[in-house]
C-alpha cells in the first residue's frame, strides 16, 4: 500500500455517507466536475444519499458531468437490466444533472472499436474524470476488468469471467439470460482519474479487498493497480475491513 488512505466506516449507510461527503466536496469545489460512475449494490446508500442532499440544497448537479465505468454489451439503454437503467432508476432521473451531460457506454453499438474511441474521445473533451466511484468483484475486477496476464488500457470490450456471470444472474431470470460480454473503461482510464474513491461492504468482500491493497500488484487482481495511483481513499465497512 503507497498512498492509499483508508476510512472504516460502521456499515453500509455510513460507507455512503462518507463517500457522498468526498462528491459534496468535489462539486462545491469545481461545480462542472466529471464525476465516474459505477453500478451494482455497494453504491446505493451513496446514491440514496446524494439524492437526499440535493433535496437539501448541500449539492448542486446542474453542471456536473458523469461518466460510467461500463455497459453489457447487446442490452438496449432501456433494457431492465442495462446499466444505463440502473443509473436512470437510481440516481440520474433524481438529481438536476443534464441528461446530455451524462455518459454510459452503448450496449447496442454495431462499431464497437468506434464507441469505445469515441467514449474516451468525449472524457478526453471534458478534461478527464476529477473524481471515480469504484467498487470491486470478488476476483478484483474493476468496471468489467477481469483478472488477466496484463492491465487492459483503455475502453474496450471483454468477455465476462463465469464467476461475474454467475454474481450477476440474480438480476436476470435465468444464467442464460446474462450477457456474456460487457464494454468497460479499461484500468488505463481508471487510472488516469485525477481522485478515486473506492467503496467495499460486506465480509465477502474481506479476502479480495486484503489482496487489492496489501498484496503485490498483479494483474490478476486487477484493483491492485489502485495501489499505484496518487490519489485513491478506500471507504468500507468494518464487516470488509481485513484487520
Ligand atoms: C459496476 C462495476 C463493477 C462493480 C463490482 C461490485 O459498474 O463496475 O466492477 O463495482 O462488480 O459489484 P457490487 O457492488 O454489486 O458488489
Amino acid at each position: 500500500m503507497f498512498h492509499t488512505r483508508v476510512i472504516v466506516a460502521k456499515n453500509p449507510e455510513q460507507v455512503g455517507k462518507f463517500t457522498a461527503d468526498k462528491f459534496e466536496e468535489e462539486i462545491q469545489r469545481k461545480p462542472s466536475c466529471v464525476i465516474g460512475l459505477a453500478t451494482g449494490s455497494t453504491p446505493l446508500p451513496l446514491y440514496r444519499e446524494l439524492i437526499a442532499r440535493e433535496k437539501a440544497g448541500l449539492i448542486d448537479f446542474s453542471k456536473v458531468r458523469s461518466a460510467n465505468l461500463d455497459e453489457y454489451k447487446g442490452l438496449a439503454p432501456t433494457h431492465e437490466q442495462s446499466y444505463r437503467k440502473f443509473m436512470q432508476d437510481n440516481l440520474l432521473d433524481h438529481i438536476s444533472i443534464k441528461p446530455e451531460n451524462t455518459i454510459v457506454p452503448l450496449g447496442l453499438a454495431e462499431d464497437v472499436d468506434a464507441m469505445c474511441k469515441a467514449y474516451e474521445e468525449k472524457i478526453e473533451e471534458w478534461g478527464g474524470v476529477d473524481l471515480q466511484l469504484l467498487g470491486i468483484g470478488h476476483d478484483g475486477h474493476i468496471g468489467f476488468n477481469e483478472p488477466d496476464d496484463n492491465f487492459p488500457t483503455m475502453t474496450h470490450e471483454v468477455k465476462l469471467t463465469e464467476m461475474t456471470i454467475n454474481a450477476n444472474k440474480r438480476f436476470f431470470n435465468s444464467v442464460d439470460e446474462v450477457p456474456k460480454a460487457a464494454f468497460t473503461m479499461g484500468i488505463g482510464t481508471i487510472m488516469s482519474a485525477k481522485k478515486i474513491v473506492m467503496m467495499v461492504t460486506g465480509a465477502d468482500k474481506k479476502e479480495i479487498l486484503k489482496k487489492t491493497f496489501w498484496g503485490p500488484v498483479d494483474p490478476k487482481v486487477p484493483a491492485s493497480i489502485l495501489q499505484f495511483h496518487p490519489d485513491v481513499t478506500l471507504i468500507c465497512d468494518e464487516d470488509a475491513y481485513p484487520f
